[in-house]
């Protein structure tokens, strides 16, 4: 069975066309099997088995969401309201989060994931990547990846996340467990493996004997770097061929140069700043050195409780300084290039035809229009849905 979705206004392919989001006008889009069949003008659309009129819509690819924490359980508000009137945010927030996920049973976990997976389908995203570390015991982290793992391949071991509260006084000891007994109990369920480096988390020497361990064991690498503080994180990362290191709020120089002659994508998560009143990086640097950048949600209870890539798109617009096609191309193309992958982020043949409709003649309205619902309808894998399952690959 073939679909074609004729009469596309501005089709955003993220691959040849016209400026940084590829843009074809007056374009259509042939699905078959799941995967996109052909690209072109609409006039000149190959005969297809059914066919979708855009009415003059914008398409885009349906984001890809390169870092989230969606399992995990309890309730943050208070801490969130807490800061809004003037607490700072730290890393200590974690373990709340981390008593209410190891109470919780993985059903209860996997409904809330399920929530908050078909929430951020309804806003566009096709492709999620999914941290544990709200376990911090060897039995929790197999648990939330064993979760993880029912709703998406790309699932990340973060036992780095905080040292567990009942190792609180016994640090080395629990680097030892993160590294060894946790890690061996994760690898056949995580794609990768990601460290919390920070200030009251992990130092750059624990980071680097987690990450180490990992990438022996066959993960592939990511990490959380420079979020609170500008620490040596971001060129370790770099340093160790992570495919991303995420948040990169306080970037040297240095940090920005190294990305930029790396492979090492910048995942930039501005729903954190947001939710936590830091202030916002701005793209400048990297976009003079030549880096490679991504945004995703860091859907998390603690410092950014949100799905919602359109939301990210627009803060990052607004408050980092990103160009309108820039900040789609990096939700889209970056996301997937964060995590690796060919065959999401761009509407070409032979990529997974996961195609977002947008009530809008233009990609751009999803800066220009903050706040309002613009994703009109959803294809993952060819089909039209808005409830999130489980796909290979
Ligand atoms: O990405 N930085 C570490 N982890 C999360 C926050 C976790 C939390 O506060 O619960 C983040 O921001
Ligand atoms: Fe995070």
């Amino acid at each position: 069975m073939s679909e074609a979705i004729v009469n596309i206004g501005l089709l955003a392919t993220m691959d040849d066309g016209e400026g940084l989001m590829g843009l074809i006008r007056d374009a259509a889009v042939v699905i078959e099997d799941g995967r996109i069949a052909w690209v072109g003008p609409s006039s000149e659309a190959p005969a297809s088995d059914t066919a979708f009129d855009a009415e003059g819509a914008a398409v885009i690819p349906g984001f890809v969401d390169s870092h989230t924490h969606a399992v995990f359980g309890g309730d943050r508000s208070a801490e969130f309201d807490a800061r809004m009137s003037g607490a700072p945010y730290t890393a200590g927030g974690i373990r709340s989060t981390v008593a209410a996920t190891r109470a919780a049973s993985s059903e209860e976990l996997a409904a809330r994931t399920q929530r908050l997976l078909d929430e951020a389908l309804r806003q566009g995203t096709t492709t999620a990547e999914i941290k544990s570390g709200y376990g911090l015991d060897v039995e929790t982290e197999r648990r939330l990846l064993e979760v993880a793992g029912r709703f998406t391949d790309e699932v990340t071991f973060l036992g780095a996340h905080v040292v567990a509260p009942e190792m609180a006084e016994r640090r080395a000891e629990y680097v030892d467990l993160v590294a060894g007994t946790m890690l061996d109990t994760a690898t056949p369920l995580a794609r990768w493996i990601d460290v919390f480096c920070e200030e009251g988390a992990f130092d750059v020497a624990e980071t680097r004997r987690i990450l180490e361990a990992g990438r022996g064991a066959g993960l592939g690498l990511r990490l959380h770097a420079n979020q609170l503080t500008q620490s040596g994180a971001a060129a370790l990362g770099v340093e160790l061929g992570a495919a991303s290191i995420d948040h990169c709020t306080f970037l040297s120089d240095e940090d920005v140069d190294a990305l930029a002659a790396s492979d090492t994508v910048a995942t930039f998560v501005p729903g954190a700043e947001f939710s936590t009143r830091q202030p916002y990086p701005r793209i400048d640097r990297l976009r003079d050195a030549g880096a490679t950048w991504a945004i995703a949600s860091d859907c998390n209870p603690g410092s950014s409780f949100t799905t919602s890539m359109p939301f990210c798109i627009a803060l990052a617009v607004r408050d980092m300084h990103m160009t309108p096609s820039e900040a789609i191309r990096a939700a889209t193309l970056g996301g997937a290039q964060a995590l690796r992958r060919i065959d999401v982020g761009r509407i070409v043949p032979g990529a997974r035809a996961d195609l977002v409709l947008l009530d809008a003649p233009d990609p751009v309205h999803l800066a220009y229009r903050p706040g309002v619902p613009l994703v009109s309808r959803v294809w993952r894998d060819g089909v039209v849905t808005d409830r999130w399952e489980h796909r290979a690959g």
